[in-house]
This record gives C-alpha cells, sequence and structure tokens, in this order.
C-alpha cells in the first residue's frame, strides 16, 4: 500500500504515540547511516585471460589473469562456482554436513571429474553435469544428454559488487526468489532485501518479506535451479532476455542443480538441508486473528467449533497476550492462567500457538531486556571509531525497542532459553514475527540503519551483510533451542521473514496480504514460489489480513487454503470476527465441507509431508510438475503427484475450465472420469479436484485408513505410499506402499511395509474415488 493511503494504515495499526516515535527513528536512522561509508566503488573488473586448469579432490580450479573460479560437484546434476575464494566463505544457506564435500575435506566418494581443453578454454566433466568455460570466463552447463541447461557470460566486478548474466530463451520460465506473489516472474526487476510492506501487500508490490535469490530456470526439458549464495543487498533483473543478478558486495558464489524439476528441489534440498516436518496436528486447521485479547476470548471460539461439531486443531493468540507487548510473557489482565488454558484446549486436542516478535521492549522493569544488556546479546550502533557503541533502539509494539543479534552464537542460545517460558506452559507452536527485521520508521526503509554491527561467528559485520538472513537466524536460535528444551518433538514454527535454508527451521505464511480477489491467486502463487525456493509448508490469512472480504472472497481463500499445508485464518484487529460461523448458516456450510474434506485427507498430507522432509518436493506443485511445457499455469496445482487441484479464483465464477495433466482423472467427489480440458460448472461448496488413474490415496475416517483407489488406465502405473509415525517425533516413519490391480470384476489393493514404524489406525479399508468397493489383502 502506498502514499498517504498506506501511511494511514500503518498509523491505524500501529497507533499515534509509535507513530510520533516513529518520526524520530527514521530521522535517528538517516543520522546515523549518513556517516556510513558506502559500499567502494572501482573501475570495472572482468577475469581476464584464461590461464590454467587443475583438478582438485573435489572438483577443478581454474586461473585466470586477474580472478579464479573454483568448481565443486557436491553431488550428481549439482555443481557449485565460486569466484576468488567464495566457496569457502561461510554460507548462511549451506548446511555444514552437505558442506563437506565443499569444503576439501576428505569425501567417502571423491567425484570423478575430467578436465579437458578445447578450442577457446576448458570442458569440466563431473557427475551429471558438465561445463564450457571459454578463455574469457563464460560458462556454459549442460546435462548428460549433452544438453544446454545454463548459460552465463562471464562475470564483471566493480569494487565489491558484481553482476552475473544469465542467457534466457524466449521461452524460458522463471520462479522461485522467495515469497514473490507471482508464478512466472518474468518482465520484471526484483529486489533481494527482505521488507515488512508495512501493513498490506498486493502481488505487484516488491519486495516482500522473503527474497532469497534462488529461482528455477525451466524449458520443454526440465530445470535449471540456481542458488545465489550471497546475501548481501542484490537485484534479479527479468526485463530482458537474460536473468541480471547484481549484488552490492558479498561472495560470487552460486548452486546450480540441473534435471527435472524435482531432482533440482532434492538436491538444492540435500545442499541446504531438509525441510523439518510438522507435527501432524499442524497440518489441520488453526484460527488466529490479531485480537483475541484474553484466555476467555479464546477459549470460547474453541468452543464454538467444538458446540457446531468442526474440527480445529490450533488456536494462535497474537501479540494480544503479551504483558504490554513484552515477549515471553501473558498479560496480567484476562490471561492469568495460561497453562489452564492450554489444558483446556487439550481437552478438545487443540494446541495453542503464540505469537514471538524479533524485538525486545527497553524497559528496566523487564527481566528479559535486563538479561539482554547483561549477556551483551543486543545489536549495537558503531561508536564514532566504528567500534560497538549504544545498543540500537528502534521502535516496534512496545514503543521503545531493542533486538537480540541472532547473527551472535551466545545471543541464539540465550533467547534459545527463554523459549523455556512458553514450552514450560505446554504452548505448542511459535509464530516467528516483525523479522525482517522490521522497525516502524515514518519514512525510508523500515528496518534497522545499515550500520548496525552483527557479532557473526566469522567476526563483525554491518546490517548490510546481515539483514537478509536476520529472520533465518532467529527461526535457528529458536529451532535449536527448541531441540534442546524438547528434544523428542519436532519444532513447530513459522515464521514472516527468512532465507535460504530457513525450510531447515520451519515454514512461512503470507503475512499481511491485502483483502483482494487478485491477492487470492497471488497467494496461491506465492505457494508455488515458495516451493522453489525450498519451503514447502506455506499458508496465506485466509480473507486477507487487512479488509473485509464479502462472504464469497472468504469462502473461496477458505477453500483454496484447505488445500495448501498451512490452513489457518487471520486477519488485523480492526476487523470483524472470521470465525467460520460468522456468515451466516449458508457460508458455513461450504466451510464446514473444506475443513472435513482437510481432516479426511490428513493421512495424505502427512505422507506428503514427510516426503518433502525427505525429497524436497514441496506438497504444492506447479502443472510443470508433471509437464514442463505447461510451465507458465498456476490456476491449478498438484498435490503430490497424483491429485490435481482447481480451486475458484475469481469473483462470481459460475463454471471453471480444467486442462488435466496426461491420463484419465477421477473427480474427487463424484469419481466421475475426465481427461483432457474440460468445463466444469462450478457452485458455492465447489472446489474441484481430480485423482489421477490409478493412485490410491490414503484418507481416513474415524481412526480407520481408507485408501481412496482411482481406478487405473492403461497408461499410468497404478500405485501410491503412506508415510506415518506417532504424529511428532523423530522415530524412523512407518512406510508401506499400495498397488491395485483387477481380479474377477473387482479392484484389489495390496499393501507392502516397506519400514515397520508407529502405525496410528485401527483397521484399514479401501474404496474408489466414488465410493465403490474395493478389496484389501
Ligand atoms: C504483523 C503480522 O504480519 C500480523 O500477522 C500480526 O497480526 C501483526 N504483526 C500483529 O502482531
Amino acid at each position: 500500500m502506498e502514499g498517504i493511503r498506506g501511511l494511514l494504515h500503518s498509523a491505524k495499526l500501529i497507533g499515534p504515540a509509535n507513530s510520533l516515535r516513529a518520526v524520530r527513528f527514521a530521522r535517528r536512522r538517516d543520522g546515523v547511516d549518513r556517516r556510513l561509508a558506502p559500499v567502494p566503488r572501482t573501475p570495472r573488473r572482468t577475469p581476464g585471460r584464461l590461464r590454467e586448469a587443475r583438478v582438485t579432490a573435489t572438483g577443478t580450479v581454474i586461473d585466470f589473469e586477474d580472478a579464479r573460479l573454483e568448481v565443486r560437484f557436491p553431488r550428481a546434476g549439482q555443481v557449485s562456482l565460486g569466484w576468488d575464494g567464495a566457496l569457502d566463505e561461510p554460507s548462511y544457506a549451506v548446511l555444514a554436513e552437505a558442506a563437506t564435500d565443499l569444503l576439501d575435506l576428505p569425501s567417502p566418494e571423491p567425484p570423478s571429474v575430467k578436465l579437458l581443453e578445447t578450442d577457446d578454454g576448458w570442458r569440466v566433466i563431473g557427475p551429471g553435469i558438465t561445463l564450457e568455460v571459454t578463455a574469457a570466463g563464460a560458462v556454459t552447463f549442460l546435462d548428460d544428454d549433452g544438453r544446454v541447461r545454463r548459460s552465463d557470460e562471464s562475470p564483471a566486478w566493480d569494487g565489491a559488487g558484481w553482476t552475473l548474466r544469465t542467457r534466457l530463451t524466449e521461452d524460458n520460465t522463471v520462479h522461485g526468489l522467495g515469497g514473490r506473489a507471482q508464478w512466472d516472474l518474468r518482465g520484471r526487476r526484483y529486489s533481494c532485501w527482505n521488507t515488512d510492506p508495512g501493513g498490506a501487500w498486493l502481488p505487484e508490490d516488491d519486495p516482500l518479506y522473503v527474497t532469497t535469490p534462488v529461482y528455477a530456470v525451466l524449458d520443454d526439458h526440465g530445470a535449471a535451479h540456481c542458488l545465489v549464495d550471497n546475501p548481501c543487498p542484490g537485484t534479479v533483473d527479468l526485463t530482458r532476455d537474460e536473468l541480471v543478478a547484481s549484488f552490492e558486495s558479498g561472495p560470487l558464489r552460486i548452486h546450480v542443480s540441473v534435471g527435472s524439476l524435482p531432482e533440482t528441489l532434492d538436491a538444492y534440498t540435500a545442499l541446504t538441508g531438509r525441510p523439518t516436518p510438522p507435527p501432524r496436528w499442524a497440518l489441520g486447521y488453526h484460527q488466529a486473528r490479531w485480537g483475541y485479547n484474553s484466555a476467555h476470548a479464546v477459549r470460547e471460539v474453541a468452543q464454538g467449533f467444538r458446540d457446531r461439531g468442526l474440527p480445529l486443531s490450533a488456536m494462535h493468540v497474537d501479540i494480544d497476550h503479551m504483558e504490554r507487548f513484552r515477549n515471553f510473557s501473558f498479560g496480567e489482565q484476562g490471561w492469568a492462567d495460561p497453562a489452564g488454558l492450554v489444558d483446556n484446549l487439550a481437552a478438545d486436542d487443540v494446541r495453542l500457538v503464540v505469537i514471538v516478535d524479533a524485538g525486545l521492549a527497553r524497559d528496566d522493569s523487564y527481566p528479559i531486556y535486563r538479561e539482554a544488556v547483561a549477556g551483551n546479546h543486543l545489536c549495537r550502533l558503531p561508536d564514532r571509531t566504528g567500534d560497538d557503541g549504544p545498543v540500537l533502539e528502534g521502535v516496534v509494539w512496545p514503543g521503545r525497542t531493542v533486538f537480540p543479534d541472532f547473527a551472535h552464537p551466545a545471543a541464539r542460545r540465550w533467547w534459545g532459553e527463554q523459549l523455556a517460558f512458553y514450552t514450560d506452559l505446554g504452548v505448542a507452536g511459535f509464530w516467528h514475527d516483525m523479522n525482517e527485521p522490521s522497525c516502524f520508521a515514518a519514512w525510508g526503509d523500515p528496518t534497522f540503519p545499515l550500520a548496525v554491527r552483527h557479532r557473526t561467528d566469522a567476526g563483525v559485520v554491518d546490517h548490510r551483510k546481515l539483514h537478509n538472513v536476520y529472520g533465518q537466524q532467529m527461526c535457528r536460535a529458536s529451532y535449536d533451542g527448541l531441540r534442546r528444551l524438547q528434544p523428542d518433538r519436532r519444532p513447530f514454527l513459522f515464521s514472516r521473514s527468512g532465507w535460504a535454508g530457513s525450510q531447515r527451521y520451519g515454514g512461512h505464511w503470507s503475512g499481511d496480504v491485502e483483502t483482494a480477489w487478485s491477492a487470492l491467486s497471488g497467494s496461491l502463487d506465492q505457494c508455488l514460489g515458495f516451493g522453489i525456493s525450498g519451503v514447502g509448508y506455506y499458508g496465506p490469512d485466509i480473507g486477507g489480513f487487512t479488509g473485509e472480504p464479502s462472504p464469497e472472497l472468504f469462502t473461496r481463500w477458505f477453500q483454496l487454503a484447505s488445500f495448501l499445508p498451512f490452513f489457518r485464518t487471520h486477519c488485523a484487529w480492526h476487523l470483524p470476527r472470521r470465525e467460520p460461523w460468522e456468515w451466516g448458516e449458508e457460508v458455513l456450510s461450504h466451510l464446514r465441507g473444506a475443513l472435513e474434506r482437510r481432516y479426511r485427507l490428513l493421512p495424505f498430507w502427512y505422507t506428503l509431508a514427510l516426503e518433502n522432509a525427505r525429497t524436497g518436493a514441496p506438497y504444492v506443485r506447479p502443472i510443470a510438475w508433471c509437464d514442463p511445457s505447461r510451465r507458465t499455469e498456476s490456476n491449478a496445482f498438484l498435490l503430490g503427484d497424483d491429485v490435481l487441484v482447481a480451486p475458484v479464483l475469481e469473483e462470481r465464477a459460475r463454471s471453471i475450465t480444467v486442462r488435466l495433466p496426461a491420463g484419465t482423472w477421477s473427480h474427487g467427489e463424484t469419481g466421475e472420469r475426465f481427461s483432457g480440458r474440460i468445463d466444469l460448472a462450478v457452485g458455492p461448496s465447489d472446489t474441484p479436484w481430480f485423482v489421477r488413474a490409478g493412485a490410491i490415496i490414503p484418507t481416513e475416517d474415524d481412526g480407520d485408513l481408507v485408501l481412496l483407489v482411482a481406478p487405473p488406465d492403461d497408461e499410468t502405473p497404478p500405485g501410491g505410499h503412506l508415510l506415518t509415525d506417532a504424529g511428532d517425533g523423530w522415530d524412523e516413519p512407518h512406510h508401506e506402499r499400495y498397488r491395485v490391480a483387477e481380479a474377477d470384476g473387482a479392484l484389489v489393493v495390496t499393501r507392502e511395509v516397506i519400514h515397520q514404524g508407529d502405525f496410528p489406525f485401527g483397521g484399514v479399508t479401501a474404496m474408489t474415488v466414488g465410493g465403490g468397493q474395493v478389496h484389501v489383502s
């Protein structure tokens, strides 16, 4: 939201006192940053002519007159390129374990790398990927079939900054870049600087909260996936027939994976960390609101679900639960017995999730603040000589606010210990907010002064180098803390901001998405883009954060979100209540349908979550997943490989057109079989979904596992599988595989247990998608 409207909107959300403080903060920030030395600019430099190349234990080193290129092969089909020692600089993205290969440590099987001289440089042949490096430093990436997957010009440096140009063909599409609300990213220029857009965003707004330079370029044959492993400020320009990545400073280092989209995401998450799967309950429905301002209000809402027989898995409490917006506190008024609230909700199998902000109130009577000061855990400004100066003071909900330096190992450890306040009370999940980091500023960039000093594991850096990973490091602090506090549980946390590798710690949500039809499809695009960026667990604020949705918009958003991993309603405090029954009986019946279907499909959702943790394959997959020729499409999506969802995204739609991928598909509700392009009538309770012929989808009914079978056709190999466990913890999941065949005119499903683990179901039955009889053997 821009201009005067945006300002008024922000002022309404943050209140008059903080609006005044925001003026003072912006003035102070500008004063501090005026003294900041600019990033040095020097004459442009290129690598110069190639001199020599040699094979190393993990790849090759190629020396140019003015630069050195190192190439390493972490795994088949994946290659890391670093200029001038960049591969040895610390990375917030690459996992230490995954980096053992990269760090020239003895690896069990050093990749076999061949180096051949060509007419114009060297060919580096690694496992599953070959590079052609020219005498001037341009690099072409080929797959094992000799196809060009990516083509980079030689890089150019300008002082600490650099630019890398990657050619794009006309029919390439580009996806990812963190949490952008657009599926095909071509035609625009994107900033890589995590930003709180200030209370409301629409798909055209950029940047938003997560701006990681990680993307997939698609063509008819598959993907070239790339992480630019540099958290410094940068841009990715897609306005021409090239992708131009320009960074103000930081390492010139990329990790490229080639293959099918599934193969590249597998390689990417092997390198940057597999997603931590949420506990099973977190795949159910979550009800949130800014404005549940007492334990009584929360109880009442949960009771409302119970009274109406509506399923509910979690209640979320926003900053209203805190004593004067202090993290790690419950308010004295209305929140006297938080443990009682947890118990009360638990009786209905509902969990309590709390918001945790990045900043802490600056108040000597607040013990957490005093501890943070005593332990030297807070971000500081530089003094006149450039050393540690005063603690940074910004403005967030509590007014005067200070911020832990999450880059600092001791601060992370200290922060992690604070979560015991909540876990001791039985709080089950954590919602990380304002961690771009966000500060209320009357003008300019709503974040820290750039001069802020961070004490990282590898020395002091200013905020320019740390900004983009601040939120990710907050999640790391909480995740590690929760692992220490509750070693037998999987942490459940989701965060507004993050960076490459955030999937190791949890998921993301939309942040303050505007209430608008365009934002409904924008939130689906954001989900798909996060998937390409390695983060599968995502969901939007159903109905939009900032406005009053019409009953129709709310219903359609609810229906879409019932098919997204994180299924949560949330909105700002000044809006009318949004519990499912607030819209009257008719709307409630549509929402009930979506809720009940979601809970029936939970074994399928859980399988997707555990699969995501094994291979990085997102729960929600673009149609390009199975058909790269349809890479521009984002109005329908796959859940796993075998379910297609065609949500209703347009106002007053009475019918939608669905283009089914190859083969026959059974309608998820009626079992009717379709193929190709179809026009379907849609009523207000319909969200068309389809199951691929031959697929077997695990569902549940009253504690029993019910295998939903789509009758096979001649083309698809029939089958399915189930991953499950106790619902939490670290035991290897139970894994079973299913096959379906026809015998004596009846369908029969055979089960094969691949790994025996916790199996939380009573009986096992099967039926066709339309409700027909199937035997289980
Ligand atoms: C901003 C978050 O995006 C929103 O979800 C939350 O309700 C408010 N902060 C208040 O905590």
